[in-house]
């Protein structure tokens, strides 16, 4: 297996001090978010909490108004997604975005050779026929990383249908699947069990703690199930109304009267 670990002490992916303002609006306040490899980090909090703000901080499609951004200690805060992407951070999205037109491993395929994709050369070769480069022989290692992720995700026996025929269920695994095709070192999961039932969260809990496990991946996930990030998480972080309320161990902020507030919407 390769070596995952950060080459420094540093943690793999840090925010410091972050801000977002939307005009008057301060969707994020000075918030701070550390991920140390192979971990699990919660991001947990209300409606407008801020927590898909944060994912595009750390992603790089949202430029944050101050705080600093480091992947291995380096600072990243300017760097676009897809230099972020080759240091090894990937992310899903809220709303799910399959390409409906092609079979689940080729979305893999896609995602995997998009990262590699990166010089005027390799771009010059699969034009103007083949955009999505789909005609070309597998690259080196390609067909290990892809099959490798769909088995990892259970998603063998569906390969080669097409995502417009798969279920929501299995259209989220094919979205852990396909970021995970681009062999990043840190995943974020924006709200991946949204519209998922209970039977099928249940199996992408498994799948999660099994990447951490198996694949060395850290993840940092975005949830309204909060009893699945509770369960899940080495730490989890609290945001309200942009500001981080609470930061710790699942079983401190289970107890923790602000994040309780927060929920219920009582007064602490
Ligand atoms: N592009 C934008 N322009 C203006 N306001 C925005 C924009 N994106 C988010 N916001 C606002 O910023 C705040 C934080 O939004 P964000 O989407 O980060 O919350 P969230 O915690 O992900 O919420 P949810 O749980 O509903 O997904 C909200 O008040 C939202 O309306
Ligand atoms: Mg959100």
């Amino acid at each position: 297996m390769t070596d995952r670990s950060s080459p420094t002490d540093h943690p793999l992916l840090e925010a410091t001090d972050v801000t977002v303002r939307f005009g008057g609006l301060v969707a994020l306040d000075r918030v701070a978010l550390t991920v140390p490899p192979a971990t699990i980090v919660g991001l947990i909090g209300p409606n407008g909490a801020g927590k898909s703000t944060l994912f595009g901080v750390l992603s790089g499609l949202i430029r944050p108004r101050a705080g600093t951004v480091r992947i291995d200690g380096n600072d990243v805060t300017r760097a676009s997604p897809q230099a972020r992407a080759r240091l090894g951070v990937a992310r899903t999205f809220q709303r799910l975005e399959l390409f409906g037109e092609l079979t689940v491993r080729q979305q893999l395929v896609v995602a995997y050779r998009a990262k590699r994709r990166r010089t005027l050369f390799d771009l010059a070769r699969t034009l103007p026929l083949d955009l999505l480069g789909l005609g070309n022989r597998p690259a080196p290692g390609e067909d290990a990383t892809v099959d490798g992720a769909l088995e990892l995700l259970g998603l063998t026996s569906v390969a080669s249908v097409s995502a417009s025929a798969i279920g929501l269920g299995t259209g989220r695994l094919v979205e852990v699947a396909r970021a995970l095709a681009s062999q990043p070192r840190v995943l974020l999961l924006d709200e991946p069990s949204s519209g998922l039932d209970a039977r099928e969260t249940d199996e992408l809990a498994e799948v999660l703690a099994r990447l951490r496990a198996e694949a060395g991946v850290a993840l940092v996930l975005v949830e309204h199930n909060v009893g699945m990030v509770l369960g899940l998480a080495d730490d989890v972080t609290v945001l309200d109304f942009g500001e981080v309320i609470a930061r710790g161990p699942a079983a401190a902020i289970r107890a923790d009267a602000a994040v309780q507030a927060a929920y219920l919407g009582t007064s602490t």
